[in-house]
This record gives structure tokens, C-alpha cells and sequence, in this order.
């Protein structure tokens, strides 16, 4: 064990940390739901940032909603290095996805602090605004924004299914935390690195503490809307109804089959399905459903998500139907630059690290077209993620923790 900052990761803090944050937005089931822009979320942000006060990060956040805290460099004019993840959750969320990436920044560059180690460049701990896109759809807003992927304005008026929108969750995020000092949108990266769980059996199976992530497949996403005609269950003929529900059943039922078909490695999900009105009683006059389409291979990824609108138009029968693409994102693989860093800095800690391919996606993705970024892995209790029962093991965390902090070292002085 080296006596750099990794020597100075503590397994317990930041075990403890984790249970923490969990507590805003706890489930009865052990899970969480902390939703962008949230209450739950704010509550989040205000353990972080009193947690990087006591190290003297200074705290900022800009108009996407994406909170920074900045361990300040001997170069105030380079471009500093950041790592983070998300602090949002799913609705039956886990206490690790997002909050593992935060959590192992924090506990590096307090562990940098402590070794007394001053480095080139600041380093900048960053929870992304909206990466799970469950409230807001679609995710990762705020460093899509920050990039400027995507200009923060495109997302603006997106509403939750209660009316409210990202503008009204921002001006409730301001008013929140009136005291925070705000940072430009999107400003020069020296590089990212990204901790977080794997959300996949890879690592467990194989019995590695740390992966050295390649890349990120390509992902895209959907909304289709069915409009019919509301009518009375008990009187409408079945040969006059424009029944939005069942013409959206068949869509689902179709582009199911046509994905199976292709490969086993596809990965087609429904998980949204909004019917109005929603009555035992009444023929459904719309129902809204998303798509979420993920492949490795770019090229089966286009021609796949090609075909949707044309399959849904062919079974919309009486209806009308509607296919707006929220996301569209091809597979990426991270530079050697940043993958052979953390390669060897794991290897310097004696820690048998292996190559994980990411199938869930994440900030970095953004990041990549801006900077150099790369990302640290960790097993998850038989991969699962998106689901309360998520776990992982302490000493996996430290371990992603401790590659983490002797990357960070080795970026910030680049
Ligand atoms: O959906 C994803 O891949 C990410 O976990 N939000
Ligand atoms: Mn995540
Ligand atoms: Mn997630």
C-alpha cells in the first residue's frame, strides 16, 4: 500500500456517508427515492456540502442545477479536473448508482487533503442535475447542458407527470440554497473520471473490486403517443372504437417481437405507460408510453430505432400516433490516455483490476466529447441496480475509492 492519498481512504466514512444520503428520499423498502430537483434531493446536497466545507471546497452551482465543490489547485488558471456522478435516484432507486461516483470524489480529495499533497491543477467534485431522466425525461440534463450537449433552455418548460417543470425545479433549487455562489454553465475540463457501481454482474462474478470501464453503449430513447377517442365501455361497438390503449398494446407487443429477433445482447424496455383517462369504464382516448433501446453496435443501434416510428404507424389502426426521439446516443470507448491511467495507478495499489464494457449509461458520456474521461468501477451485489435491494460491500467502495484518488493525483498534475 502506498503512502499517497489511497493510504488515507477511510472504508468506514465513506460507508457511513452513503448511509447518510440514503436517509433523504428512503423507501420503506430499504430503497430510495430521491427525484431530481426534489426536496429529498436538496437535502442531499446540503449533507455534501457541509461534508466539503469541512475540507474547504468551495461550493457552486450553475443555471443547469449541476453542484460543484472545488478543491482548489496551485494553478488557479488551469483548467481543474472533475469527478462525481448523480445524487438523483430512480423512483425505486438503490443507495449506491449516482451517490458512489459523489461519495468516492469526496472521500479522494479529502483523503488528498489529508496526505498534504499539493497538486497543479483544482479538482472539482460534481453532482449532475437530472441524470435518471425519471421525473424529467429525458436524463442526464445537467451535463448534457454543462457540455452543451444540449442548450439548457431545449429542456426548460419539460414538465413531471404533476405539472411541474425543470424552470420550476431550478427556481426551487435557487431558492434553496440562496447562498450559494454561482459558476458559469459550462466551462474547460482538463479531464473527468466517474466512480460508480457497475449495475451488472461482471466484476461480482469475477471477482474483481475494481473495473477499468471501456466505453458506453449507444442508447435511444422514445416517447410514443396514441391518440383515440374516449367512448363508453358499455355501448361502443368494438368495429368504432379508436381504443388508444390496445392500438398501443400492439405496437409494444411488435417492436417486442422485432427486437427479441435481432440479438441476445439487445436490450428493448417499456418502462413508462400513462393512459388518460385511465377509467375501468372508458375506451382510452390516448396512452403514452417510452422506449428505451440500447445496443453496442452503433450501427444495429440506427437501423433499429430506424424502424420504430414506421411500426408504430402500421398498428395504429383508427388512432394517430405520435414517435418524438428524446435521446439519441451512440456506443463510445474511453481514450487509452485515461483508461491506462487508472490501469496503472490500480496496479500501483495492488489491486487487480479487469475491463468492464458499461451497459447502463451515464454523465460521462457527455463529458467524453469535451475533455479526456474515463471511469472506475465497483461490483454490486449480483448486479443489481434500478431496484431497492441494490448493495455493494465496503471495502469495494474504498478500493474504487483508492484508484480513484491516485487518478485524480496523476490528472492534476498533467
Ligand atoms: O439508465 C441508465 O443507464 C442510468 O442508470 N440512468
Ligand atoms: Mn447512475
Ligand atoms: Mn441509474
Amino acid at each position: 500500500m502506498t503512502h499517497g492519498p489511497a493510504a488515507r481512504v477511510d472504508t468506514g466514512r465513506l460507508w457511513e456517508r452513503h448511509q447518510r444520503l440514503a436517509r433523504h428520499g428512503a423507501t420503506s423498502n430499504g430503497g430510495v427515492n430521491r427525484q431530481a430537483l426534489s426536496p429529498e434531493e436538496f437535502a442531499a446536497w446540503r449533507e455534501v456540502i457541509a461534508w466539503g466545507r469541512e475540507l474547504d471546497l468551495a461550493p457552486c452551482t450553475d443555471r443547469a442545477g449541476n453542484l460543484f465543490l472545488r478543491c482548489a489547485g496551485t494553478d488557479a488558471n488551469a483548467a481543474p479536473v472533475l469527478t462525481g456522478s448523480h445524487l438523483d435516484s430512480q423512483p425505486s432507486g438503490g443507495k449506491f448508482d449516482g451517490v458512489f461516483g459523489v461519495l468516492a470524489g469526496l472521500e479522494a480529495v479529502q483523503a488528498i487533503r489529508e496526505s498534504g499533497m499539493a497538486l497543479r491543477r483544482s479538482i472539482e467534485i460534481v453532482a449532475w442535475m437530472n441524470e435518471e431522466g425519471s421525473r424529467f425525461a429525458p436524463g442526464m440534463m445537467g451535463s448534457a447542458a454543462f457540455t452543451g450537449a444540449t442548450p439548457l433552455e431545449t429542456f426548460l418548460d419539460i414538465r413531471d407527470a404533476g405539472g411541474i417543470s425543470v424552470r420550476d425545479g431550478l427556481a426551487a433549487l435557487r431558492a434553496a440554497f440562496p447562498e450559494l455562489p454561482s459558476c458559469p454553465l459550462g466551462r474547460s475540463v482538463a479531464a473527468y473520471v466517474e466512480a460508480h457501481i457497475e449495475q451488472g454482474p461482471i466484476l461480482e462474478r469475477e471477482r474483481y473490486a475494481v473495473g477499468v470501464v471501456t466505453g458506453i453503449q449507444g442508447k435511444r430513447t422514445f416517447r410514443v403517443t396514441v391518440r383515440g377517442e374516449e367512448a363508453h365501455a358499455g355501448t361502443a361497438r368494438l368495429d368504432e372504437r379508436k381504443d388508444a390503449l390496445l392500438a398501443a398494446v400492439r405496437m409494444i407487443h411488435a417492436l417486442d417481437d422485432a427486437m427479441r429477433a435481432t440479438d441476445d445482447i439487445v436490450k428493448f424496455t417499456v418502462g413508462k405507460l400513462d393512459v388518460t383517462p385511465n377509467a375501468p369504464s372508458v375506451v382510452a382516448g390516448t396512452a403514452t408510453f417510452s422506449l428505451d433501446l440500447r445496443h453496442v453496435d452503433s450501427t444495429t443501434l440506427a437501423s433499429l430505432g430506424d424502424r420504430i416510428p414506421a411500426m408504430c404507424a402500421a398498428r395504429a389502426g383508427p388512432c394517430n400516433v405520435e414517435v418524438v426521439e428524446l435521446t439519441r446516443a451512440m456506443s463510445l470507448a474511453f481514450p487509452e490516455t485515461m483508461t491506462s491511467v487508472i490501469r496503472e495507478r490500480a496496479s500501483a495499489l495492488g489491486i487487480p483490476v479487469m475491463d468492464v464494457f458499461s451497459a447502463a449509461g451515464h454523465d460521462a458520456r457527455f463529458l467524453h466529447a469535451v475533455c479526456p474521461t474515463g471511469m472506475i468501477f465497483v461490483p454490486c451485489k449480483d448486479g443489481i441496480s434500478h431496484n431497492p435491494s441494490e448493495s455493494a460491500k465496503p471495502e469495494d467502495l474504498a478500493a474504487g475509492a483508492r484508484v480513484l484518488a491516485e487518478t485524480l493525483v496523476v490528472l492534476a498534475n498533467r
